[in-house]
């Protein structure tokens, strides 16, 4: 097979989500809070790029290196001809380490932004040239709708970059079982999730020293005003993140340095003095917690790759 590679682009009927009524539900809880996925405009992205290069940040880096240490070993464990499916492809630094080694039937990205997509898929298809791309635009953490492509092999979904720690435990658990769904029989699971370890070292990959976190955090109140009409007055609020050992999370939120209220649109919010929004959880799970939790969704966990350091995990799942 030479030459032959084709890129197509399939919608999967994504209902649109609202920023407006997710800030504003939020907001409105006694425990204030917004989800983590809008994070990601560009500013945000760049930000998120730039969080991945720090030193205090572990988790890119330890993943990418068993990525690199072990391809020949996972990509045994996904086979030949599989139809590789990942969720929030974004800039798949990883996914291209595995493709090499993997010759998939078919890549099939899903991810929310089309833009996303198309840049990656361009880039795949000029370094595959053999490679048969099929993007989805979709939201993976609904029921989605992949087009079936028909006779391209067992179905595995590559789900790096512990993204799977924004869910909380339940809804984790609700995820696997829906991809355990989406598989099928027969069908694998690739997913990388960051590992319990010493507070001390987490606390610092969340707070890190340059304060690009901080930023990253604060962006979200910059995108409220600029898309939402917010007065947010980003010097009254301050990141802060913690370990919290009870829940094996990670928590971010974003501090009121003040009494004060803010606007969004025509509804008003007020905050105490000290008062947080939460903004994002990081979950984190040892070995045999996940293994746990991918069993009781329908997996058997068959791999796990760690880093030399011990701090991240790549789980091979297979639909038990
Ligand atoms: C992209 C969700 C895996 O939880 O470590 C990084 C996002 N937040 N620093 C993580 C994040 C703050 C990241 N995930």
């Amino acid at each position: 097979m030479a030459g032959t590679g084709s890129v197509s682009f399939h919608g999967s009927a994504v209902p649109a989500d609202s920023f407006l009524e997710d800030v504003i539900a939020g907001l409105s809880r006694p425990r204030k809070s917004l989800p983590p996925k809008y994070f990601y405009d560009a500013r945000g992205s760049a930000l998120f790029e730039a969080i991945c290069t720090l030193p205090e940040y572990y988790p890119t880096r330890a993943e990418l290196a068993l990525t690199a240490a072990h391809a020949e070993s996972i990509a045994r464990f996904a086979g030949d001809g599989c139809q590789l499916i990942e969720y929030g492809s974004g800039a798949s630094t990883k996914t291209r380490l595995l493709i090499g080694r993997l010759r998939p039937a078919a890549y099939v990205p899903v991810d929310i932004s089309e833009s996303a997509l198309r840049g990656a898929a361009a880039r795949l298809a000029a370094e595959f040239p053999w490679l048969h791309i099929r993007a989805v635009t979709g939201d993976f953490g609904r029921p989605l709708a992949i087009p079936a492509f028909g006779g391209e092999g067992r179905k595995v979904v590559y789900f790096p970059g512990s993204t799977i720690g924004n869910f909380s435990r339940e809804e984790a658990l609700a995820f696997l079982h829906m991809t355990r769904g989406q598989v099928g029989p027969g069908g694998a699971m690739l997913v990388g999730v960051d590992l319990k370890k010493d507070p001390n070292v987490l606390h610092a990959a969340y707070n890190d020293a340059q304060g690009v976190t901080a930023q990253f955090n604060l962006n979200l109140l910059a995108r409220i005003n600029a898309e939402l009409g917010g007065d947010f007055a980003a010097e009254r609020f301050a990141h802060y993140a913690f370990y919290n050992v009870r829940q094996g999370r990670i928590e971010m939120h974003l501090a009121s340095l003040a009494r004060q209220a803010v606007n969004v649109g025509r509804h008003r919010f007020s905050f105490a003095a000290g008062e947080t929004i939460h903004t994002e959880n990081s979950c984190k799970y040892s070995v045999e917690e996940f293994q746990a939790l991918a069993a009781q969704a329908g997996f058997r966990g068959e791999q796990v790759w760690l880093d030399a350091e011990g701090l991240f995990s790549l789980h091979g799942l297979v639909a038990a």
